[in-house]
């Protein structure tokens, strides 16, 4: 047999080279390749053709079962992981550290324990000691779940098989290690295989598995991309340390939508639901300040109003503005500032421009672009947009204002919490409470908030 190559896998994005280099050649980071065993390789040898057993062939046309499904009975993370924990499935969250994984599946835990499920908790990172302490200060000390403190996937595995459990929580896979490779703890290639034994168990068994994942600076579940891949949900726990409240949200779910969030507010005993989140987002508003307006934002079906704050500087010509964003796309932001200097005629080139979404929030819905554009021309402007009033709409660079999903949702929300006007595309319809002022082409917009007619 040829002797196996020398490897270096790429501890970010798990590309695989044969030769170390400082940068990785696919994802551009530097110092990221590290020596891993080789995997076995098969032989030109074997015939693939021979010598395999037949498999059984099916019609798409079968009766076929739902999956069953566990509810933990905290709603917020029944809804985000699209009604509940399926048996047999393996579910990855991740989320920056102290964030809050640790706790909100030990909450989970422990009230499915309470409920009469089997639940066993291993924690790699923490000593039992520590997690049972943070049970009792969530009022789960009477709850029987099995715990313990381990890191060798055979020794759990060898564990598990005794237990019969419904849902068991790895915290986390990257402390965990298997010993059918030969690397460290936390490398690609270790993370991957102790993943994959974890989840053939949970598949084999009927186990819902939820794995605990640390998350890099870019976002992603640390090291490999393919640990998403392996898994049927993925779940990104989000939010600002220095902010209470925190958002689980599915960006893959192979059992439900994606669009779905639970947001919670991390309290002295443990994450509290957050039924209605519009309310949590603009507690601290302050009215009346230029550059301040509310956006109905869309989260699945769910409608969240948030802030989005502007803040204009205007400098001496000649030096380069500084264009910031915090919660929102840079790239688009310097869009709406083109689209309203091409189409609007105002004159921002040499004007510093920062954008905020309050509470820390993370906008991604397209419909955001008109109550930015608003902001941004109060704040320049120096003109408060009036206190009773949201906004929403997608632009397009022509600076026509387009539709967006759902008004009627978000103009609903608006008017239970008490907004009375809603700046919007044309053709929207008013709900009851709230009355409406749709616009064609954001020029009509900036007429009316400049009062130019
Ligand atoms: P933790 O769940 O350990 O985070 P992770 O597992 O994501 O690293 O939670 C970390 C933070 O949450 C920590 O700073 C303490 C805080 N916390 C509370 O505020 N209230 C609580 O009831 C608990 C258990 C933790
Ligand atoms: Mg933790």
């Amino acid at each position: 047999m040829a002797k196996a190559k020398r490897q270096y896998v790429c501890q970010n994005c798990g590309s695989v080279s044969y030769r170390w280099q400082g940068q990785c050649g696919d994802c551009s980071e530097w110092n990221t390749l590290v020596e891993e065993a080789p995997q076995t390789s098969f032989s030109a040898k074997h015939d693939l053709s021979r010598g395999g057993r037949m498999i059984k062939l099916e019609s798409l046309n079968q009766d076929s079962v739902m999956p069953e499904r566990m509810l933990c009975g905290i709603a917020e993370f029944d809804r985000a992981m699209g009604g509940g924990f399926v048996a047999g499935s393996a579910t990855l969250i991740g989320g920056d550290p102290g964030i809050g994984k640790s706790t909100l599946l030990m909450q989970a835990a422990g009230k499915l324990a309470m409920a009469g499920k089997n639940v066993v908790y291993i924690s790699g990172e923490e000593a039992a000691a520590q997690v049972r302490l943070r049970a009792q200060r969530l009022g789960f000390s009477q709850a029987p779940v099995a715990l313990a403190s381990a890191t060798s996937v055979r020794d759990i595995l060898a564990t598990l098989e005794t237990q019969q459990a419904d849902f068991v929580v790895i915290d986390s896979i990257q402390t965990m290690h298997s010993d059918v490779i030969d690397s460290a703890p936390g490398t690609v290639s270790q993370v991957r295989a102790s993943a994959q034994e974890l989840i053939r168990f949970a598949k084999e068994t009927g186990t819902a598995l939820v794995l605990v994942g640390h998350v890099t600076k870019d976002g992603t579940i640390a090291g490999p991309r393919v640990l998403e891949h392996m898994v049927d949900t993925v779940l990104a726990f989000e939010g600002e340390r220095s902010h209470q409240y925190r958002i689980l949200r599915a960006v893959k779910n192979r059992f439900g939508g994606t669009d779905e969030i639970g947001v919670f507010a991390m309290a002295d005993d443990g994450l509290g639901e957050v039924a209605n989140p519009s309310s949590l987002f603009l507690t601290d508003r302050n009215q009346d300040v230029p550059g301040s307006v509310v956006f109905p934002a869309l989260e699945g079906t769910r409608p969240v109003l948030v802030e989005v704050q502007a803040l204009t500087v205007r400098l001496a010509s000649g030096a380069t503005p500084r264009r910031a964003v915090v919660g929102w796309d840079n790239g688009r932001l310097a869009m709406v500032l083109a689209v309203l200097e091409a189409r609007c005629g105002l004159q921002m080139n040499n004007a510093e421009v920062y954008l905020n979404i309050a509470g820390g929030y993370r906008l991604t819905d397209p419909a955001a672009d008109l109550a930015v554009a608003a902001a941004l021309v109060s704040a320049f402007t120096e003109r408060p947009v009036p206190a009773e009033t949201i906004a929403f709409g997608e632009l397009s660079l022509s600076g026509e204002v387009r539709q967006v999903a759902h008004d009627g949702l978000r103009l609903r929300e608006a008017a239970k919490l008490g907004f009375s006007k809603a700046w919007g595309p044309s053709g929207m319809k008013g709900v009851k409470g709230i009355g409406v002022n749709g616009f064609s082409r954001l020029g009509e917009l900036v007429d009316l908030m400049l009062g130019r007619d």
